[in-house]
């Protein structure tokens, strides 16, 4: 059932041209007035999804619903949408004030209340007194602010941004970040922006939906998805981590680098295969003696707060770990790490297919004995 806190619903949406499936029976829910971030590699599907909800392409199965009501056959310009493209796509004809009030001039809006509001607009991007500019003569960042005053200044009840810092230098970039998320949260309306950088998601986000090949892996704040990546695409696109292979004994341990380690999962057959999961910086080091695994340090890189440390266990996997303390080259160190700090995925398994596996779980006896964990090696929610 959708609430009236949802605005834009995808249920089992699918999108194909020819017989290349692009998108792959997507559902998922976006609330009103939060920022919302698809992360995910080239050609994952992103823009397609912004697409779909902008009206410019139409799905091949499913629905897309806006306040509640089906919009699968809406125009685009009967849709309270508007869109930043990654380009900017401004009109170089036109000065500023005349790019930003091209909308108003469709609507057939009166000149001074035209003036008026992309005045307002003006101020909002901080470009107030650059009405007269030509484009030509703007900045890459002045111009993305032009794009986003263009699109504001509709009053859409849902901007979407296509990349729109990918363009810019990193310093500018940043700014940029805090801008929009300064900008979202004054004008209330909701975001949904694209990138294929996870510092940007991270950073911005009030939930991030991780793509890969048309199919949502995971959604979630953003840590969630650092803290509990569902899976090994996900757990290598966000954030650095360690990936060993290993198996669930039964519920509670698992087995990897030839040793049994208590962990915080369960839900898992007897023995099954599954990837291990330990990020850096959950690794400490120690004497040989204390540590629950060996490795022999192989490099050492200074990275200024921390330092980088890689070696080898026994049975050959590659270990990363983010400590202050320093390592020798050569040398063999302990490794500790808490039960919390082992996530355990099952193979390529997404969101979706975790929900249904927890809930075929939950009819199954709990055991009592043992305090409250996460099924599965997945969200704490
Ligand atoms: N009109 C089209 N006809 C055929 N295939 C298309 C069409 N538009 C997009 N695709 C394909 O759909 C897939 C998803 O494209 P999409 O533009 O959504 O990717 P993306 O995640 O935005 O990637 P990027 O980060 O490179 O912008 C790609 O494989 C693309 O080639
Ligand atoms: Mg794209």
């Amino acid at each position: 059932m959708t609430d009236n806190k949802t605005i834009i619903r995808f249920e089992n949406v699918t999108k194909k041209y020819d017989n290349d499936t692009v998108l792959n029976g997507v559902s998922f829910e976006i609330e009103r007035g939060k920022f919302y971030t698809l992360l995910g590699p080239s050609g994952c599907g992103k823009t397609t999804i912004l697409r779909l909800i902008a009206g410019f392409i139409e799905p091949s199965e499913g629905t897309i619903s806006f306040n509640g009501k089906i919009i699968n056959d809406v125009p685009a310009d009967k849709r309270q949408v508007n869109t930043v493209f990654q380009d900017y796509a401004l009109f170089p004809h036109l000065n500023v004030f005349e790019n930003i009030a091209f909308g108003l001039r469709i609507k057939k809006m009166k000149n001074a209340a035209i003036a008026e509001k992309v005045m307002e607009a003006l101020r909002f991007v901080n470009l107030n007194g650059y009405e007269n500019r030509e484009i030509s003569e703007m900045s890459g960042g002045q111009r993305q602010r032009v794009a986003i005053a263009r699109a504001i200044v509709n009053e859409p009840e849902i901007l979407l941004l296509d990349e729109p810092l990918s363009a810019l230098d990193l310093k500018l970039r940043t700014e940029m970040q805090y801008e929009l998320r300064e900008l979202q949260r004054r004008l209330g309306i909701t975001f949904i922006f694209v990138t294929h950088d996870q510092e940007e998601a991270l950073a911005m986000s009030d939930e991030i939906f991780v793509l890969n090949q048309g199919e949502i892996q995971q959604s979630g704040t953003p840590t969630d998805i650092y803290d509990e990546p569902i899976n090994r695409f996900v757990a290598d696109f966000i954030g650095e981590s360690n990936i060993v292979p290993g198996r669930m004994i039964q519920d509670f341990q698992a087995e990897f680098a030839g040793k049994r380690f208590e962990c915080v999962d369960q839900g898992f057959s007897p023995n099954e295969p599954v990837e291990i999961m330990i990020r850096p910086e959950d690794l400490e080091i120690t004497s040989t003696e204390l540590g629950d695994l060996l490795i022999k340090v192989d490099s050492q890189l200074f990275r200024g707060v921390h330092y980088e440390i890689s070696g080898y266990d026994e049975a050959g996997n590659e270990w990363l770990v983010h400590s202050t303390k320093k390592a020798i080259v050569g040398e063999s160190i302990g490794l500790r790490f808490d039960p919390e700090a082992i996530h355990v995925m099952r193979f390529g398994e997404t969101e979706e297919e975790f929900d249904r596996r927890l809930e075929a779980y939950a009819g199954h006896e709990p055991d009592s004995s043992v305090p409250t964990p996460t099924v599965g090696g997945a969200r704490n929610d």
